[in-house]
């Protein structure tokens, strides 16, 4: 799918399907108001019928109309302009790809005028769009015997006014990095926990090195690990027969002293629970523990193909947590690599024993601020449910920033408060920490355990239990969420830089 942006006049782009809006109460937008004109009234006919009224979501397509070039035109229906959020633009967006989806059409040309979304900002509406539409012809078939159809659709084109094209192509360059970012992620959480081992996620970094010159990967392996002390991050693979990885990937977009941005990804490509066990039902699920390493990974492909001028790194900390003869055992002590000693209490909470090594890992890079992204806690499930990411932070201005990124990109994040009133509920007997603390506030002691590790340096915690995979029939798959999120980050850090360097000139 090759997506372009154009400005010549809809009415004689040659495509299968020209996409126009029309408003509620039947007012139609300008391009509308243009094919009406050309096509002799037949849009306005068929308002006055009643065919045709506006309301958000609706879809009707129109065959066979003289006077303009287009084989077909789909009328979409943009309701009021008060009530357009970002959910109408989402689901409008999915209408349009459904029905083109299945008509197998080749190409298509969009020219909504800027009025599907309640945001004029044209940048974020054609990033939005190119992003949604790119996950919404993504399909999964790398472990089913017959492959999926290829998309039917080649060119996919945006249609913009003259004065917002320019502003358009950019954005349509970040959506397509963006969006390959995404189905990245998506993929690697889909892939099941026997074919995407901690040695898979390695491979797959070690290939990115490949394709981009801007990389540097680094694996380091158990016995390396070993070396530096990493006890709390190997207890966790101890039960299994794959080697636990800690996975660097550095891309240098910035100058040699800019001090980079790191982002640290919970890899652990099966969660049982370890000798605490699991109960089965759903246990399938836990091959998705490792989205948050597919979300920086995904990331870091993105920065790469936008050429980010910032300074980036991605650590990924892989294990699969088994059961087994030398799976860590509740109440074993362990030594991180930070020297504080943590009480394992409950296997189960695997994800904040290997990201607290790779937090430490961390502060050799002298980092401008860490972000790690996690499928931690079931309690983030209860306390935002399947919309909103879970943000705890050490750093009010990195949580304020990542509030904003995610809002602008539609990839929303909500905070949790961080205080130290919760802190005591990790004390041990026995260890300087334990790794649970009972059975309240479940997404916060798991980030006041993270927050142990993370004093050096401005962080933030993403808790993706809740968002990084749908569970639902058809639906069930990997989302990729908060690749779009940390890409606007890095974005906006981005922009930051280049303001301040206009500034000093
Ligand atoms: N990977 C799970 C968290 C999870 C569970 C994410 C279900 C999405 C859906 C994590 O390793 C875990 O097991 N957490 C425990 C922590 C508890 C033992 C303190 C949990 O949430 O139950
Ligand atoms: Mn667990
Ligand atoms: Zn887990």
């Amino acid at each position: 799918m090759f997506f372009e942006i154009i400005s010549d006049t809809p009415e004689t782009l040659s495509t299968d399907c020209l996409v126009i809006g029309i408003e509620a109460e039947g007012v139609l937008t300008p391009t509308a108001t243009l094919i009406d004109q050309c096509t002799g009234g037949a849009i306005q006919a068929l308002i006055n019928s009643g065919d045709l009224t506006g309301k958000a979501g609706e879809l009707l397509m129109l065959h066979n109309l003289t006077g303009i070039t287009a084989a077909r035109v789909l009328v979409a229906g943009l309701g009021k302009a008060d009530e357009r959020k970002d959910r109408h633009y989402r689901k409008l967006v999915k209408g349009i790809n459904q029905t083109l989806g299945k008509l197998k059409l080749k190409s298509v040309a969009i020219a909504l005028d800027g009025l599907a979304s309640d945001h004029p900002d044209t940048y974020r509406q054609t990033r939005l769009f190119t992003e949604w539409t790119s996950a919404d012809f993504y399909q999964y078939d790398s472990t089913k015997s017959k492959k999926a159809d290829p998309v039917s659709l080649e060119q996919y084109v945006i249609h913009l006014h003259d004065e917002d094209a320019e502003l358009g192509e950019s954005a349509l360059l970040d959506g397509v990095a963006i969006a390959n970012g995404i189905s990245s992620a998506r993929e690697l959480g889909n892939l099941p926990g026997n074919i995407c081992t901690p040695t898979y996620l390695a491979e797959k970094a070690k290939a990115l090195g490949e394709e981009f010159d801007s990389l540097k990967v680094k694996i380091l392996n158990e016995e390396k690990m070993e070396k530096l002390g990493m006890h709390s991050l190997l207890s966790v693979g101890r039960g299994s027969a794959q080697p636990s990885k800690l996975i660097v990937i550095e891309y240098q977009g910035g100058k040699d002293t800019d001090a980079p941005h790191v982002l640290v990804g919970k890899g652990i490509t099966f969660d049982t629970g370890g000798i605490s066990l699991k109960p089965g039902a759903g246990m399938d699920e836990m091959k998705f523990d490792m989205c948050g390493a597919a979300s920086v990974l995904g990331t870091i492909e993105a920065a790469a193909e936008m050429q980010l001028p910032i300074n980036l790194v991605v650590i990924v900390a892989a294990a699969e947590n088994m059961p087994g003869s030398q799976a860590t055992k509740p109440g074993d002590v362990v030594t991180t690599m930070s020297g504080q000693t943590v009480e394992i209490l409950n296997t189960d909470a695997e994800g904040r024993l290997v990201l607290c090594d790779a937090l430490t890992y961390a502060e050799r890079f002298k980092p401008a601020s860490v972000i790690d992204v996690a499928t931690l806690t079931g309690a983030c499930i209860i306390a935002l449910g399947h919309h909103a990411t879970g943000l705890l932070s050490n750093n009010e201005e990195l949580a304020g920033a990542l509030q904003q990124a995610g809002d602008f990109a539609a990839d929303r994040a909500w905070p949790l408060p961080l205080w130290d009133e919760y802190q005591e509920l990790l004390d041990s007997n026995f260890a300087d920490i334990a790794n649970i603390g009972g059975r309240s506030a479940g997404t916060i002691t798991a980030a006041c355990f993270l927050s142990r590790f993370a004093k050096a340096y401005p962080w933030a915690h993403l808790d993706i239990a809740g968002v990084a995979w749908n569970s639902n029939g058809k639906e069930k798959g990997s989302t990729g969420r908060c690749v779009s999120l940390l890409c606007q980050y890095l974005i906006d850090q981005a922009e930051a830089v280049e303001v301040n360097e206009e500034a000093h000139h």
